[in-house]
This record gives structure tokens, sequence and C-alpha cells, in this order.
């Protein structure tokens, strides 16, 4: 549904999800928490605490804790994942499917970014897990990013594909894999190539910002995420699919809270805050390339169709005006956190919120 009226000043899309997402935890989560439960009806949340959530028992007592920590009248769903391990249990993963308690399995590469150091390095080891997970329609949400050292950190995605991700997933026909945070032309065509068993996430900030937001004028640590923004053409590229109506591409944020400090130092954390502003960050991006009318698709419909949900049928209204201005940072229990800083003035805002 999407009801544009007049000059498209008005845009009514059903409630939409946010299919990557991290809430932390504690102090942090109950700062956080508010801003994507004011847009977002469900997220897929992500298992990276210290420790990870790794069992079906960690995952209900994250959910049990995201539950109590919503604000009140909030109508919000966690989606749980697993912390795919070289110990994970495939009968625990199995049983946590089936009861409804998670909706994915999330696999880090050992090393690969924030609170990855328990993921996979032995991809052998997780062989029976992940043929259980093909045997009952479990999806495998991959942080596609190779560790070696040898392998340049911009080219790192390109070469997940080949040495890890395609071999696989032809070692075991059938799993449904997400390939999260896509930054790259190599994954687009990847996807594009593959069949209804592979899709993909794309944040907001990989559609606006490229690697010269992080390094031109100055280092610029509130753009540092991992995977790292690439050139321009491979930004233009997720544009390209996100806003083609393409059922394998969706969105997921991956809105990854650090407290200021731990982005502004010395060896600063990887990470973008996006959940306030992104409705209105994607509406501008999707109205630039004259495709409003997929935004609906991209943010609402192509993702619970992938996981087999239906969607919301709940709608927000973005209205269009003078522009909007958010906050520079939220304050949370755990410090201040920066909001995303697309560079360009957005028009777009959610009514009511
Ligand atoms: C994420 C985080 O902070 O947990 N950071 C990031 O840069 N995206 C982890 C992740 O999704 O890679
Ligand atoms: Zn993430």
């Amino acid at each position: 549904m999407c009801i544009a009226q007049g000059m498209t000043q008005r845009l009514t899309l059903r409630r939409p999800d946010d299919w990557h997402l991290h809430l932390r935890d504690g102090a942090m989560m109950q700062g956080v928490l508010p801003e994507s439960a004011r847009h977002f009806a469900r997220a897929i949340i992500m298992p990276n605490l210290v420790p990870p959530v790794v069992t079906a028992a960690d995952a209900t007592a994250y959910r049990d804790r995201i539950l109590a920590a919503l604000p009140k009248g909030a109508d919000f769903t966690p989606l749980m994942t697993l912390y795919l391990t070289e110990q994970t249990d495939p009968a625990d993963v199995a049983a946590a499917h089936a009861s409804g308690l998670i909706a994915a399995v999330k696999l880090y590469p050992a090393g690969a970014t924030t609170n990855s150091s328990s993921g996979v390095t032995d991809f052998d080891k997780v062989r029976a897990v992940l043929d259980k997970m093909a045997e009952i329609g479990c999806p495998l949400c991959v942080h596609g990013e190779v560790v070696d050292p040898e392998v340049d950190i911009f080219d790192r995605e390109a070469v997940f594909i080949d040495r890890v991700l395609d071999p696989i997933r032809k070692a075991t026909p059938g799993l449904r894999v997400v390939m999260e945070h896509l930054t790259t032309t190599d994954g687009v065509q990847y996807v594009r190539a593959n069949d209804k068993d592979l899709a993909a996430t794309i944040t907001t900030h990989h559609l606006i910002i490229t690697r010269n937001h992080i390094l031109v004028g100055g280092i610029k640590p509130h753009y540092y995420c991992l995977p790292v923004a690439k050139r321009a053409r491979h930004r233009d590229a997720l544009v390209q699919a996100a806003t083609s109506g393409d059922a394998r591409f969706f969105l997921g944020t991956d809105s990854a809270p650090h407290t200021d400090p731990n982005k502004e130092c010395a060896c600063g954390c990887a990470g973008i805050f996006s959940a306030t502003n992104t409705l209105s960050c994607l509406a501008e991006v999707f109205e630039r390339a004259g495709a409003l009318d997929r935004l609906e698709a991209f943010t609402s419909l192509n993702g619970p169709a992938f996981y087999g949900l239906p969607a919301n049928s709940e709608t927000i209204t973005l209205t269009r005006g003078a522009p909007v201005s958010y906050p520079d940072r939220i304050e949370t229990g755990a410090g201040p956190v920066t909001v995303f800083d697309p560079g360009f003035a957005l028009h777009w805002q959610v009514e009511g919120a």
C-alpha cells in the first residue's frame, strides 16, 4: 500500500520492520529501544552481547529483558537470533526455531566485527548445525567478511563470497541465507545471480555514505562501521538494488549504538546508530531515486516475505515538509550516543512521532 497524494507530500506504508538491529543490554538498551519501537513493529535482534546469546535459554532470557525494557504501550516484537559457535547444538537450534523463539541463526566469522570473538573459525565444525537449519528452514544471517589479515579491508566482503559463502551454500542445499549489511557490487550481483533461498539486508547508512565520508577532511568516527563503507559506485549499486523492488533486498538498519567516548578515541568501535532518523533518511534516498513507490517493499514487505511472516497490518504515514531536525545525539544511561548524520536535509517525517 502506497498512497501518494497531490505531489507526493504524504506516503502511507505498512509499518516497517528492521531485519538487523543491535539493542545491546542494560542501560544502553533502555536508552535505544524506544528509538526503534517508535516506528518499527519487529526487529531481528543481533546476539553479539558479551557474552553472546548462544543457547535457546540465553535467547529466552534476552527476549524477556527486551520486553521488560519496552516503553509502556509500545507495540514491538523482538525476533531473536542465536549466535553460531563451534559448540552450537543442532537440537537446541531446532527446538528454538520450532517453538518460535528464534527467527534465525547468526554467523560471525571469528574476529570479523564488534564482539565476534566466539564466532566460527572452522566451518566444518558447524556443518551439522547448517544441515539441520537447511532441513527445518531456519535462515542463516551472515556477517560476510573474511578475517584473513592479508585481505584488504575493502575487499573482505567480495573475498568472503568466493572463499566462504559460495562453498557453504553449495555444500548445504536448501540453506536459506541472508547476507547482512551488503556493501559491494559483488554482493548485489551474487544475490541477483542466485535463487529465492538467498536474500540480503541493506543498511540506511550504506545507501548514503561512501568511504570519503569517513576519511576526507579528517577522520570521522561516527561514519565508521563494519563492513566499512566502500566507493561511490558500490553505494550506487546498493541504492539501485534497494529501490528496484526486487524482493531479495530489504532493510536491516544495523543500527549499532556505541557511546561517544567509545567511538571518539584512538581505537574507536565500529557501528553507526541510525534508529532515530532511519525512515526520514530512507524516504529521502528513495525520493531522489524516483522510487518512493518502492519504499514500502524495502521497509515493510520483502523482509516478512523472506522470513515467512505476514506483513504488518498497521500503517505509518510520512509527510513531506520543511526540513526535519533530529537530535545530534541521544542520552542513554550508558552515555551519549551520536545519531547518524546523513549530511543532507531531511524533509520526510513520520506522522505522530
Ligand atoms: C556492529 C556492532 O557494533 O555490534 N558493528 C558494526 O559496525 N556494524 C556489529 C556488526 O554488525 O558488524
Ligand atoms: Zn550488525
